[in-house]
């Protein structure tokens, strides 16, 4: 008989067999052919001696081992890989995990490559020990201020070197705090300008139910703000070439019962900066003829983090005595992961005091002002650790690499005749900003375009301007931490060859249209 065609085969072995083989490091071999039993059930003190052809077949079990049910498991083949993932019910059983990683991995291959999103202000690139960071404080909550008191320390130094930033007076006593992004931000900034507007109309015995605030073209968490907290939102419409509020705008649209102005720092359609000094002024003037004395908040969601460093000379934060707040985006140009934002205000006068919420119950006497409890820790830390990584220069040598290759893409696209320079890249954020020279005469639309180039993955944001010029349709590039000169010309070359293509082959019945939302 031939021994070793007797001895188990992979995945014939029969099944009181099979359970031994699962650890073929436990084997004995008896004296009979075919029979293996397992070391432990070898008194200890008997020595194990194979012969030679033993020894032959347990070097052949050891090489090529037996099937298990481990072994033959595949993420593919497991039952849960076997139809369409559950969409409405949590599935009753459980599944392997691997598979389940695979599948929902998987499923995240449809979603768009992040890199080449130039549609978003967000970060999309993180350095390794941003990823060992955020991986250390996976299990922290932020506002367990008592459990982790460094994090809550670590909170209070961003706030600080922020307000330091910002160039308030004696920033070290200056207030704030981290949020989950700028729309929290700016809700926090408008509920303090709210009060402190009601604060002093009940002192004069006014009525407090008309508040207002005056705006140009914002991003949508101030409709959200207006909304949620029941304040009129006067947006300024524009006008003419206007890319935003004018200083001149101003004393239309002020009253008495205007919480605040909201100038934006990098408005989110054209990325140009509003001019808050001259804006100011315009307040000081309205004040000294009429005497009302209207706050300024800025809404620095991406221009808090780039204007400091690549246009230092501009006055438009604490340095102006009218600005009482500013927000900020750390996962814009902050360069932080997403999920966290900053607010801070010039001084603690300037945050009602009744707008903070004392709580107890997580071991110590703990101040929050925030309209969320529970959230992650991680972007705050990694917030931290960016600032002191980098530094000033740091900060500096990235944003002003990130205006360079803005302004090399706005000269490219210049080139191309169907198309019209809005904002080329010099003197705002890191972006470019264009439309069609012809849209009545062009044969597409830049939807066509922003469709065209998605074939090659980029995403670009396609939209109307707001109020007063809705009839143009823009396209905008930001350039962030990670999108560099190279991405940056093979996404020239790709826009020149789809407004070739489209050129060539118009669209006449386009159902091409939005589909971007700003962040
Ligand atoms: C000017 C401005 N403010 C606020 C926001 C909202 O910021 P976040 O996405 O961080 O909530 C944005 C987002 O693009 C913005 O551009």
């Amino acid at each position: 008989m031939n021994r070793s065609r007797e001895m188990p085969q992979c995945g014939t072995a029969p099944y009181r067999l099979r359970s031994v083989l699962r650890a073929p490091w436990l084997w004995k071999f008896s004296d009979g052919p075919n029979i293996a039993i397992p070391f432990a059930q070898v008194p200890f003190h008997e020595p194990v001696a194979l012969n030679s052809s033993q020894e032959y077949h347990a070097m052949t079990f050891l090489k090529s081992p037996p099937a298990t049910p481990d072994a033959v498991a595949d993420e593919y083949a497991a039952t849960i890989s076997g139809s369409s993932l559950p969409k409405y019910r949590i599935p009753e059983a459980s599944s392997d995990r691997r598979a389940v990683f695979d599948l929902v991995r998987d499923e995240l291959f449809m979603d768009g490559n992040s890199r080449q999103n130039v549609a978003t202000f967000c970060t999309t690139y993180a350095d390794d020990e941003v990823r060992r960071l955020m991986d250390l404080s996976i299990d922290k909550n932020m506002i367990d201020k008592d459990e982790y008191p460094q994090t809550a320390e670590i909170e209070m130094r961003c706030v600080h070197m922020l307000a330091d930033l910002w160039h308030a007076t004696k920033s070290w006593k200056t207030t704030g705090c981290s949020t989950t992004g700028s729309s929290e931000a700016c809700m926090l900034g408008g509920l303090a300008l709210k009060w402190q507007w009601k604060k002093r109309r009940e002192a004069q015995g006014k009525p407090t139910d008309k508040p207002n605030f005056v705006c140009g073209p914002v991003q949508v968490c101030w409709a959200k703000f207006a909304r949620y907290f029941d304040v009129e939102m006067r947006q300024v419409p524009l006008s003419g070439d206007a890319t935003g509020l004018r200083p001149e705008d101003l004393a239309r649209y002020c009253d008495e019962n205007t919480i605040g102005v909201v100038a934006t720092l990098g408005i989110t359609f054209t990325c140009v900066y509003e001019p808050v000094k001259a804006l100011a002024g315009a307040l000081d003037a309205l004040q000294a003829n009429v005497g009302l004395d209207i706050p300024i908040h800025v809404d620095a969601a991406s221009g808090g983090f780039v204007a400091p460093f690549i246009q230092p000379d501009l006055e438009w934060d604490f340095s102006v005595p009218r600005v009482k707040s500013i927000n900020a985006s750390g996962h814009k140009y902050g360069l932080a992961p997403l999920g966290v934002g900053w607010v801070v205000w010039r001084s603690t006068q300037d945050l009602p005091d009744e707008l903070i919420f004392r709580v107890d119950y997580l071991g110590g006497d703990m101040p929050t002002f925030a309209l969320n409890f529970s959230r992650p820790a991680g972007q705050i830390i990694a917030q931290y650790y960016m600032l002191l990584r980098l530094g000033r220069e740091g900060y500096r040598h990235i944003q002003q690499e990130c205006a360079d290759t803005a302004q090399a893409l706005a000269d490219g696209l210049a080139k191309i005749d169907e198309l019209e320079m809005i904002y080329d890249g010099r003197g705002a954020l890191p972006a470019v900003c264009y439309k069609l020279k012809h849209p009545e005469t062009a044969g597409f639309t830049l939807f066509d375009l922003s469709d065209q180039v998605r074939m090659r993955g980029w995403q670009i944001a396609s939209y109307k301007l707001p109020a007063g010029r809705e009839e143009t349709i823009v396209q905008r590039v930001l350039i962030r931490r990670g999108v560099t000169r190279d991405m940056a010309a093979m996404l020239l070359e790709d826009i020149r060859h789809a407004v070739a293509h489209l050129t060539k082959n118009p669209v006449p019945h386009s159902t091409a249209g939005p589909t971007f939302h700003h962040d």
